[in-house]
């Protein structure tokens, strides 16, 4: 039998994660012996951390919040787009070098296309952040064929600063707004409405609501990130309001399929026993 896959996942905290259970049922069900390891390292603790997995021929690793930024510099090399996003959650040993990949934009792109049967291509896109969420949403539309994308956030500069990087590496035209102005006419225009924030997500700013989802108009796309609650006062709105609805596990569904065809010669999660499983471990 081929030795199993050594994997695992990074990041600060770190209790909550589904990944283990995705990876080890896509790990049963496509004949892949694995092991996915939950390892909770604090920032300080990083680079020696990275050392480490290397030091043990780990065969790659998922990196998520705080380490998707901070662990490039760490990588033996990058791919160009997680380059362009700022950040990478995949790691891949090849050879005894860690190559660094961002399969969140993918990710996201996969379960608009495949899961809510929606194209982004020629779509105009209105996204509520401007965090590292919304770096790998942004990048992820706009290389999909978004025409153009409007990116609101709390702090409007940093809306701006990424509607700026977006453009200059996509071409994609994209704007920075703040939360603080009238959104409701562009919201209305949008045909897919993405939330990257944590407003509606539990413990977080559960009780905050976003301004100008009352401007989502029936035949739009709402998207949440978010996915403990599952449904959210956001979706909730839109669905109310006779748009279509996706909820944030799509997209961590889709992100972990990526991360496992890399790891294992294009191998592809069984999508729909993964969300059952995965369901099933957020309702524990
Ligand atoms: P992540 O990696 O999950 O995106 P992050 O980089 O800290 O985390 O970004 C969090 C996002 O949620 C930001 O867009 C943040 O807005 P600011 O950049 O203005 O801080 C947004 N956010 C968090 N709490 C919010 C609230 N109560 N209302 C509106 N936006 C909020």
């Amino acid at each position: 039998m081929a030795k199993p896959l050594a994997l695992g996942i990074v990041g600060h905290p770190i209790g909550h994660t589904l990944s283990p259970v995705m990876h080890a049922l896509a790990g049963r069900e496509r004949g892949v012996p694995l092991s996915y390891g939950v390892f909770d390292v604090a920032p300080a603790r990083l680079a020696v951390a990275v050392a480490g997995l290397k030091a043990l021929s780990v065969d790659g690793f998922n990196v998520t919040v705080p380490h998707k930024a901070a662990v490039i510099a760490l990588l033996d090399d990058v791919t160009p787009e997680a380059a362009a996003i700022g950040a990478v959650n995949t790691v891949v040993n090849v050879g005894g070098r860690f190559i660094g990949h961002n399969t969140d934009a993918p990710g996201f792109v996969d379960a608009v296309r495949e899961d809510a049967g929606v194209d982004p291509a020629g779509k105009r896109v209105f996204l509520y952040g401007a965090g590292g969420a919304a770096r790998g949403v942004a990048f992820g539309l706009a290389w999909a064929g978004a025409k153009n994308i409007v990116i609101a956030n709390r702090n409007g500069e940093r809306a701006c600063e990424l509607a700026a990087q977006v453009t200059a590496a996509t071409g994609v035209a994209a704007t920075g707004l703040s939360l603080a102005g009238n959104l409701l006419d562009t919201v209305a225009a949008a045909d897919i409405i993405v939330n990257t924030t944590s407003v509606g997500m539990e413990g977080a700013a559960e009780g905050s609501s976003l301004p100008g989802v009352e401007g989502v108009r029936s035949g739009s796309l709402a998207v949440d990130i978010v996915y403990r609650p599952l449904d959210t006062p956001f979706l909730a709105a839109a669905r109310e309001r006779g748009a279509a609805t996706q909820d944030g596990l799509w997209m961590l569904i889709r992100q972990g399929d990526r991360a496992f065809r890399l790891w294992t010669n294009g191998k592809t999660f069984p999508v729909d026993r993964v969300r059952e499983a995965a369901l099933t471990e957020l309702n524990n």
